[in-house]
């Protein structure tokens, strides 16, 4: 039955074929193993050329399955000849009495480290860390905060809506002051709280400016907190982070959550850089979340840990921080 014999053919080619490439580890022996199988007078070519004596059922059928073998065979080929040369070091490469080299290890974001030294340096005063999220309700973002909708200040926000279908009130966070609200809607006083966290800004962006960026905000709450308590934690904190003997300096500012509202700068070289924005608590905003403002009162701040980094390593741009650009984070 000459029929049978030649679709058996094909299968026993395969068989011989895949064993002698997997056998097959140089190039050589690979060129050896393609010349006996696809090459021009190689063994499936001959099973391709004898198709013509086949009566036309069987010639399709064994037909098919010898360009299948082929196409597969080419493939497996190309794989075993790239091992094969991925295998094969040219001569004299691989000096082996060098001494090893020492594998690289990954290491914390520079983020990271500024927003874990900032928090560590509140924790160390009584501030608990805690997150909040990113995707956030206007309502926190800024309903509570003091900043209605038809507040100027919303103006200094560009904000990111989220678009949905069901509701309108849904954005990525433009500070993390929201958090201030969620805690204390949450939690009684008293409340020492830093959050840090990432914030969104639909901005050009520019050496100073990123669409999004972190923030680290802090709370504290409780019966008798005065603007006194502010400036005390705020100066310890600038003693932690950049040395027990800088300058600090404090200048009125407005922010529709806070009253008063100020700003804090640190002497750079003779030249004075806003480093956070700070406040006691405005009694509205202890109102809009349930709490008696006769009875607490409390100080926010809101900083930006890469505005600090840049300021302490000296870099120039704040893109640097999200363009993972390893030339960049190996140096922190
Ligand atoms: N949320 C403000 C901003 O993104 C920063 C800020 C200012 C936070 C004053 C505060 C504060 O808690 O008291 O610009």
């Amino acid at each position: 039955m000459p029929t049978t014999q030649s679709s058996e053919s094909v299968e026993k080619l395969k068989a011989d074929a895949t064993r002698a490439l997997r056998a097959a580890d140089s190039a050589e022996q690979l060129e050896a193993w393609r010349v006996e199988y696809l090459g021009r007078k190689g063994r499936l070519t001959s099973v391709l050329r004898a198709l013509g004596s086949l009566e036309i059922k069987e010639r399709k059928a064994v037909g098919a399955a010898a360009n299948r073998l082929r196409t597969e065979l080419e493939s497996l080929f190309d794989e075993r000849l790239l091992q094969a040369k991925s295998n094969t070091a040219p001569a004299g490469s691989i000096d082996i009495t060098l001494p090893g080299r020492k594998s690289g290890s990954g290491g914390l974001h520079p983020s990271t480290q500024m927003i874990r030294e900032i928090t560590q340096a509140f924790n160390e005063m009584g501030f608990q860390t805690i997150e909040g999220p990113e995707i956030e309700l206007e309502r926190y973002n800024f309903d509570l905060l003091n900043i209605p909708a038809d507040h100027p200040a919303r103006d200094q926000w560009d904000t990111i809506w989220v678009d949905s279908d069901s509701r309108s009130d849904v954005l990525l966070r433009t500070h993390t002051s929201p958090m201030q609200a969620r805690v204390m809607e949450n939690t009684d006083p008293p409340i020492r709280v830093v959050v840090p966290g990432k914030c969104y800004r639909y901005e050009s962006t520019d050496a100073t400016h990123e669409w999004h960026f972190n923030q680290v905000e802090g709370l504290a709450v409780d019966e008798g907190i005065t603007f006194a308590d502010l400036k005390g934690t705020l100066y310890e904190f600038a003693r932690r982070i950049f040395g027990p003997s800088r300058k600090v300096r404090f200048r009125c500012d407005y922010f529709p959550f806070v009253e008063p509202g100020v700003e804090m700068s640190v002497d750079w070289n003779g030249e004075w850089i806003e480093i956070l924005g700070a406040g006691m608590v405005h009694p509205k905003v202890l109102k809009n979340v349930g709490y008696d403002s006769d009875k607490y009162t409390g100080f926010a701040f809101g900083m930006g840990p890469e505005r600090i980094s840049m300021l302490q390593n000296d870099i120039s741009d704040i893109r640097h921080f999200f363009r993972n650009d390893l030339r960049f984070l190996t140096q922190f």
